[in-house]
C-alpha cells in the first residue's frame, strides 16, 4: 500500500513540475511573440513599432522595446502614446501577458466599439483617452474588474448610457469620461474613494447624485440638462413663477416615495418578525432589512420613517437589542437606529457604513461587516468588551456592537470632518482646504499617541491595529486624529484579513508570510509618507503575489530623493503650504517616516522609539531668531544641492 502510494505521488508531483517546467519556458518565449501578434492587429502607419522585432521586450525591469513596461522580466504595461496607431486592440492576444496592469494608448486615431476589456481581468488601469472610439459601451463592460483604479476615456465620442458596472468597481479612484456623448443620468457612485470624476461636456441631464455633490463643479460643467449637486440646484419647470407649485410637487412625490419605501420596508420587517416567531424561538436576529433598504434607496437620500409602532412588541425588540461596551452612553436599540435617517457613507473594503442621526441624540456611524463569521458569539463578545475599556483622546471608541452569525454590525459615534483620506486626496474634489504642515504635524502626533496606546493595552494581539490607513484617521474639528477601526484581526476572517487589511501588505507579510509586532509601525511609516507626499500608497502598492521586491510609498520616496541630488522639493506636497523654516522638520519626519517603512524588521523601530523620535519633531526648525539667519541662508544652501542633508536622506 505504503510503496504505491508514494509511487502515486511522485508520478503526481513529477506532472507537477513537468508541467511547470512547460509554463515557465513557454511564458519566457512568449511575450515577444504575443506582442508581435498584438501588433500585427495594429495598423502603425508611422512605424512607431519599428523596433518591435527580435529579442526579449523585457530584460528585468529594463524594457528593450519601445513604449512596453517591464517588470522582473515580464511585461506588465503598454504605453503606446501619441503614435498615430489605429487598427484593431486585440484583448485576447493581450491575456497572453500574465503581468500586464496598465494599458495607455492616449492620442491614438484607434476607432470602433469599446474594446472588451473586461476579459483583462486585473488591469488596474487603462487609458483610451483622446481616439475615436465611439457608440455605447455595454453597462456590464467592465464588470467583474476588481482591481481597475484608473479609467481614462475622455475625448471619443462614445454615446449612450455611462455603463453601471463603473459603479460597482471596488477600486475605482479616476474616471474621466469628458469630451464625450453620453446621454442620461449620471448614476451614483459607491466608492467613497473616488478622487477624480469628469463627466463634463457631454450631453447628461437629470440630478446630480447627492454622493457627487461635493465634487468641483467643472467635472459637470457643458451638460446642458445636469442640475444639483456643485451645479444650480434642480427646477423641474424652467419658468421662474412656477417655482413654488413646482417645488411643492416634489415634495410631494418625495413624500409618496418616501411614504411608498416605507411601507415596503415595515411589510419586510413584519414579515420577517412573523416568520421568526413561526419558525423557532431562535435566538438570531432577523437581518437589518431596513438599513439595507435605506442603502440600496439611496438616490432619495435621506428620508424619515414614523414609528414602526407594528413591531415594538417586547419579545421581538429583543432582537434588535444592541449590546453597548461604554456605560457612559444613553443607551438606544437598533430600531431607534433604523427609525432615523440614514445616510450611506461609503463602502470600505469590510462593507458599507452607515450614518445614522438619531432623534434625540447625536449622530452614530454603523458599520456592517459580513467577514467576521468564523467566531463565537462568547468569543466575539469577549473582544468587543476588551475594544469597548479602551480609552484615549486619538482612538475613536466603540460604542456598541450588534451580533448575528452571518454579520455584526460595530456602533461608534459619527465625526464630522470626515477622514484623513479625503482631506489628503480629494480636498479639491470637496471644496476643502488642504492641510498646512502644522497641522499635519499634529495629525502624525495624535495617531502615533494612539498607535502607542494600542500597544499597551492589547498586548497579545500582534498587530495592535491591523489596519492602519488614511481613511481609518478621522479629524475631528479642530483636526485631532481619532484612530479607528483597530483591533480587529482577531475577529476578521482570516482569508478576508488577508486580501484586505493593511497589515497584510507589509514587505513582512509578502516575504514571509508573516506579520509581526512591528508591522503597524510600517503602516504608521507608510502613513506619515502619505501625510507627507499627499500620494495615495494604494497606488504604488505592486500586486502581492508576485512581488518579493517590495514596491510601496517607501520606495517611490527612495527613488525620487535618490534621483534628485538635492532638496527633494518634489517629494513634499505641494498642498502643505510649508513655511519657509520648517523644511529641516518636514525632511525629519520624512526620515521618520522612511525609517518606520524599513523593509528588515530586525532594523526597523519599535513603536517606543518611533513615538519619542515623532515627539521631537517641531513645527520649526529651530527658535525664531536662528529660523531668519536658515532662511536667508536657504538660496545658498538649496543652489549648492544640500549635498550634507541629502547624504543623510539617502542611506536607508
Ligand atoms: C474636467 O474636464 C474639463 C474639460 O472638459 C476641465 O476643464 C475641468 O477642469 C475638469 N475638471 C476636473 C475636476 O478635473
Ligand atoms: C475646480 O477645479 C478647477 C480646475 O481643475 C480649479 O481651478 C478650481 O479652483 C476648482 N474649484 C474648487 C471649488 O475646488
Ligand atoms: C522574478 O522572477 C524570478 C524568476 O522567474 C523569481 O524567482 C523572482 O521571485 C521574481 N521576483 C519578483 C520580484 O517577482
Amino acid at each position: 500500500m505504503a510503496p504505491q502510494a508514494r509511487a502515486t505521488s511522485l508520478a503526481l508531483l513529477f506532472v507537477v513540475l513537468l508541467l511547470d517546467g512547460a509554463a515557465t519556458t513557454f511564458s519566457a518565449s512568449s511575450e515577444a511573440d504575443v506582442l508581435l501578434k498584438f501588433k500585427s492587429s495594429l495598423d502603425d502607419e508611422k512605424n512607431a513599432l519599428a523596433n518591435w522585432n527580435g529579442g526579449s521586450p523585457c530584460i528585468g525591469d529594463q524594457a528593450n522595446w519601445i513604449g512596453v513596461l517591464c517588470t522582473n522580466g515580464s511585461v506588465w504595461g503598454l504605453q503606446l502614446e501619441n503614435m498615430g496607431l489605429e487598427g484593431e486592440i486585440d484583448v485576447n492576444t493581450l491575456l497572453g501577458l500574465p503581468s500586464l496592469r496598465t494599458l495607455s494608448f492616449m492620442n491614438n486615431n484607434f476607432d470602433g466599439p469599446m474594446p472588451e476589456i473586461k476579459k483583462l481581468e486585473a488591469l488596474k488601469s487603462l487609458f483610451l483617452s483622446y481616439n475615436r472610439f465611439s457608440g455605447e459601451i455595454p453597462a456590464n463592460a467592465f464588470e467583474g474588474m476588481s482591481y481597475l483604479k484608473k479609467l481614462h476615456l475622455a475625448g471619443n465620442q462614445f454615446k449612450g448610457a455611462i455603463p453601471s458596472s463603473l459603479t460597482q468597481l471596488p477600486r475605482l479612484l479616476e474616471l474621466s469620461l469628458e469630451g464625450n456623448q453620453f446621454t442620461g443620468q449620471v448614476p451614483e457612485f459607491e466608492q467613497h474613494d473616488l478622487l477624480l470624476l469628469n463627466v463634463s461636456n457631454n450631453q447628461l441631464d437629470g440630478p446630480i447624485p447627492a454622493s457627487l455633490a461635493n465634487m468641483n463643479s467643472s467635472s459637470f460643467s457643458g451638460n446642458k440638462g445636469l442640475c444639483g449637486g456643485p451645479l444650480s440646484p434642480c427646477t423641474p419647470a424652467s419658468s421662474p413663477e412656477k417655482k413654488s407649485s413646482s417645488s411643492s410637487t416634489t415634495m410631494m412625490i418625495f413624500a409618496i416615495v418616501a411614504g411608498v419605501l416605507f411601507l415596503i420596508t415595515l411589510i419586510l420587517l413584519i414579515l420577517c418578525l412573523r416568520r421568526q416567531s413561526h419558525t423557532s424561538q431562535s435566538i438570531e436576529a432577523p437581518p437589518p432589512s431596513n438599513l439595507q433598504k435605506k442603502a440600496s434607496f439611496k438616490e432619495e437620500g435621506h428620508f424619515r420613517h414614523g414609528s414602526p409602532d407594528h413591531s415594538s412588541n417586547g419579545k421581538k425588540a429583543e432582537n434588535f437589542k444592541l449590546s453597548f461596551v461604554r456605560e457612559d452612553r444613553e443607551k438606544f436599540d437598533l430600531q431607534d437606529l433604523l427609525k432615523a435617517s440614514a445616510e450611506i457613507l461609503g463602502s470600505g473594503c469590510f462593507g458599507s457604513s452607515y450614518k445614522a442621526a438619531l432623534f434625540t441624540g447625536p449622530a452614530m456611524v454603523v458599520k456592517r461587516f459580513r467577514q467576521m463569521n468564523n467566531v463565537g458569539r462568547e468569543e466575539f463578545q469577549e473582544h468587543m468588551r476588551r475594544l469597548g475599556r479602551l480609552r484615549h483622546p486619538n482612538l475613536l471608541p466603540l460604542v456598541a456592537y450588534y451580533y448575528r452569525k452571518e454579520e455584526k454590525l460595530l456602533v461608534s459615534d459619527y465625526v464630522e470632518n470626515g477622514s484623513l483620506a479625503v482631506y489628503l486626496h480629494s480636498n479639491h474634489a470637496r471644496g476643502k482646504p488642504a492641510l498646512d504642515w502644522p497641522t499635519r504635524l499634529k495629525v502624525v502626533k495624535g495617531v502615533a499617541k494612539g498607535l502607542a496606546y494600542l500597544y499597551n493595552e492589547l498586548p497579545s494581539l500582534i498587530a495592535p491595529h491591523g489596519h492602519l490607513k488614511s481613511s481609518n484617521v478621522l479629524l475631528t474639528e479642530s483636526f485631532e486624529p481619532l484612530v479607528t477601526d483597530y483591533g480587529l484581526i482577531p475577529v476578521i476572517n482570516q482569508e478576508n484579513a488577508q486580501d484586505l487589511m493593511v497589515a497584510y501588505k507589509s514587505p513582512e507579510y509578502l516575504q514571509n508570510k508573516r506579520i509581526t509586532k512591528k508591522t503597524d509601525i510600517w503602516s504608521l511609516g507608510i502613513l506619515i509618507l502619505e501625510i507627507l507626499t499627499g500620494k495615495f500608497p494604494a497606488n504604488f502598492l505592486q500586486q502581492g503575489q508576485q512581488g518579493s521586491d517590495q514596491d510601496d510609498l517607501a520606495t517611490w520616496v527612495r527613488l525620487v530623493a535618490g534621483e534628485a541630488d538635492q532638496w527633494p522639493a518634489e517629494v513634499f506636497d505641494k498642498e502643505m503650504r510649508a513655511k519657509s523654516g520648517s523644511e529641516g522638520e518636514m525632511l525629519r519626519l520624512l526620515k521618520i517616516g522612511l525609517r518606520c517603512c524599513e523593509g528588515d524588521v530586525e532594523k526597523r523601530w519599535d513603536m517606543k522609539e518611533v513615538v519619542e523620535k515623532i515627539e521631537e519633531v517641531r513645527e520649526k526648525d529651530t527658535d525664531d531668531e536662528f529660523y531668519s539667519s536658515y532662511a536667508s541662508e536657504s538660496d545658498v544652501r538649496s543652489s549648492r544641492g544640500l549635498s550634507d542633508e541629502i547624504s543623510y536622506t539617502i542611506p536607508i
